[in-house]
């Protein structure tokens, strides 16, 4: 199938693999198996183990890679139909794109129109700008979702891969933007990817840049140091990483019980808590990186849509509001009362979560 292209809108560490790192870290003895389930540390631990013995943990073979379940485990209700606030925001426009998109006076029309996919096609154009790619570049889009940065990148020019831990995310990607010599495919968990899967190259150096847009906050705190660290890896020197992702403001990610006490943003989007936004610098360091910039998108992107949830919370709770919404879309018209009253209940959390969080892009370069 051809690839259709969407429209236009350091000398680092020492080539351990990241999450054996990570663990080794963690346990300050050995390299552990990231799986929660698994507290074995390797041939001499009398801990119960998952049975996988670490392997050598030289470049390209990490530890306990393959087949291996991370933890928090991947969201896969957060992206299904099953998600009321999921099935909502899809009728106000989210399909190629599952985020939250970027304001701007450019976009302020398309929000009054309801159109959520310009503000988000404006974010990964935003976002994509970052990575400075040239045509004939190798990119990878981490957690591509339903594929659209992947596909804007094969339409500039480069060969883009694109890849996410949930099969239904990667089998929309294919179906919106297809496959082809230049865009592929497949799920992997990037947080500990195969040096290769379903015939593509995921080995050392083997991209120019890499992207990965409003993701992370998936991966809980070791799945980011892991990210980072496999990213460097993936990385050739003088290759590049954009990290896009939702940041806790405060040192505390932990505080976010206090705005979030029923956990209703956290289990709509399925994670746990943020990385504070001073502390991904220093992971990124830690795993190799030069940061080249941090930039702060807050007030156009998690600002606007924490004022947006409060708006939506009210007009969600009322039978008219309901009403006005659903002559607007009509496709909301299978939301139960249930579901609505929850509806509601998540914008008012969202904006209660938004005034303690900020929208970072962190430009990270590997030195050459
Ligand atoms: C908010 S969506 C953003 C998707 C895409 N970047 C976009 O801008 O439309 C987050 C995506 O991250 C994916 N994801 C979460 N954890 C992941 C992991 N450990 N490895 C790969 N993909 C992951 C989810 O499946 C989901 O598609």
């Amino acid at each position: 199938m051809e690839a259709r292209v969407p429209p236009a809108g350091g000398n680092g560490p020492a080539p351990t693999t990241a999450v054996a790192a990570v663990a080794r870290r963690a346990d300050g003895v050995s390299p552990r198996c990231p799986r929660e389930s698994c507290k074995g540390t390797g041939p001499t631990s009398s801990a119960p183990s998952c049975g996988r013995q670490p392997e050598r943990t030289g470049p390209g073979t990490p530890h306990h890679r393959e087949g291996a379940t991370l933890s928090p485990a991947p969201p896969h209700d957060a992206y299904s139909r099953g998600n009321p606030t999921l099935r909502f925001l899809e009728e106000f426009g989210w399909g190629d794109l599952v985020s939250l998109g970027r304001l701007t006076p450019l976009t302020l029309p398309w929000l009054v129109g309801g159109r959520l996919d310009a503000l988000q096609r404006r974010l990964a154009r935003d976002s994509l700008a970052l990575l400075r790619h040239r045509r004939g570049q190798r990119v990878l889009d981490a957690c591509c979702g339903r594929g659209y940065a992947a596909a804007a990148l094969a339409g500039s020019g480069c060969t883009a891969v694109g890849l996410d831990v949930l099969p239904a995310q990667i089998s929309q990607a294919r179906q919106r933007f297809g496959q082809g010599a230049r865009l592929g495919f497949a799920v992997a968990d990037v947080r500990a990817p195969p040096a290769r899967v379903e015939g593509i190259d995921l080995g050392d150096a083997s991209f120019d840049r890499i992207h990965c847009l409003e993701a992370a906050f998936h991966f809980g705190p070791p799945g980011r140091s892991a990210f980072l660290m496999e990213g460097f890896r993936l990385l050739r020197p003088g290759g590049r990483l954009v990290l896009v992702d939702i940041t806790w403001r405060g040192e505390d990610p932990h505080r976010i019980d206090r705005v979030d006490p029923a956990r209703l943003v956290r289990d709509t989007w399925q994670f746990d808590e943020f990385e504070p936004r001073t502390r991904y610098p220093r992971l990124a360091r830690r795993a190799g990186f030069t940061v080249h910039k941090v930039l702060d998108w807050s007030n156009t992107v998690t600002r606007p849509w924490g004022q947006a949830a409060a708006l939506l919370g009210r007009i969600a709770a009322t039978p008219l509001g309901r009403a006005a919404l659903r002559a607007r879309r009509p496709g909301l018209g299978d939301l139960t009362l249930e579901e609505w009253r929850h509806l509601a209940d998540v914008a008012r959390a969202h904006h209660a979560v938004a005034s303690s969080v900020s929208y970072t892009a962190l430009v990270l370069d590997k030195p050459v």
